[in-house]
């Protein structure tokens, strides 16, 4: 990743905060400005720190396909807390995950619980790092049992969520809602600096002229263009989701 000291720096402050959550991260921004590479980042040195991480990042294409984006959270977890859950929860999450058919319809809140006692039942060996990229195109069922979940949290608890957003809605997953307003943190990610362009242009091989990179600059809505409130920027919110 390059440039971007300011989201790094705000990441490994959430990180370190993991081990005495809950906390929650969301990544905000526009299509394309590096949600991506800043969640990536984030999963990256979660893993590093020998946090447990689970991740999902829908497409598109998902968003009706029921319990997708769970499926992907829980699937490898699943085989390790398994044997721990009661039995009602067990099989509730297994038909989510389509490893048995289910013979009726399963009550939502019994899933909801189940999701709840795998990120406790992991949460006790080591921290737990939750990462859902793309939260806009989550399917409606696991966005259901995670909004449940989320009010439902462990200690030794983070989770980040990146999403297309202008930066003004409610958090997702109802997180402005479910945690206190100083353990959710919002990332608003703004176009990259003209230095990290540039270097970003380097790496890329090319060599541009100044008005070329200028131009460059311009047509990515980079640093040139930007009046200081736009820069990339992070605050907190208060638990009805204004800025604090
Ligand atoms: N800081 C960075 N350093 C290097 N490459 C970057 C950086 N930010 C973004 N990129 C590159 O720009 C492209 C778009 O970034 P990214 O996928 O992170 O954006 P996004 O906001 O997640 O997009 P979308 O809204 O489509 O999900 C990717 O190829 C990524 O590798
Ligand atoms: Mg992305």
């Amino acid at each position: 990743m390059i440039g971007r000291d300011h989201e790094r720096d705000a990441a490994a402050r959430f990180l370190d905060r993991v081990p005495d959550g809950p906390v929650g991260l969301v990544i905000e921004g526009e299509a394309g400005i590096g949600k991506t590479t800043v969640w990536l980042e984030a999963l990256r040195e979660a893993r590093a720190r020998g946090y447990r991480a689970l991740k999902a990042g829908p497409a598109e294409g998902e968003r009706d396909l029921s319990f997708a984006a769970l499926a992907d959270l829980l699937g490898d977890a699943m085989a390790d807390v398994a044997d721990a859950l009661p039995q009602p929860q067990r099989d509730a999450l297994d038909a989510a995950l389509l490893r048995r058919s289910a013979d009726e319809s399963v009550d939502p809140r019994t899933t909801g619980t189940g999701v709840v006692s795998v990120l406790t039942t992991l949460a006790v060996e080591r921290p737990v790092f939750v990462a859902i990229d793309d939260a806009q195109w989550l399917d409606r069922a696991s966005e259901r049992a995670l909004e449940f979940a989320a009010r439902r949290l462990p200690n030794r608890f983070g989770i980040v969520v990146a999403r297309r957003s202008d930066g003004d809605s409610p958090a997702p997953l109802g997180l402005d809602r479910a945690l206190p307003a100083d353990a959710i943190e919002h990332l608003v990610l703004g176009p990259l600096s003209l230095a990290a362009l540039h270097h970003l242009v380097e790496r890329a091989g090319l060599r541009l002229s100044r008005p070329m990179l200028a131009r460059v600059t311009e047509v990515s809505g980079g640093e040139r263009l930007l009046r200081p409130r736009d820069r990339s920027r992070c605050r907190r919110r208060d638990n009805r989701g204004w800025p604090g």
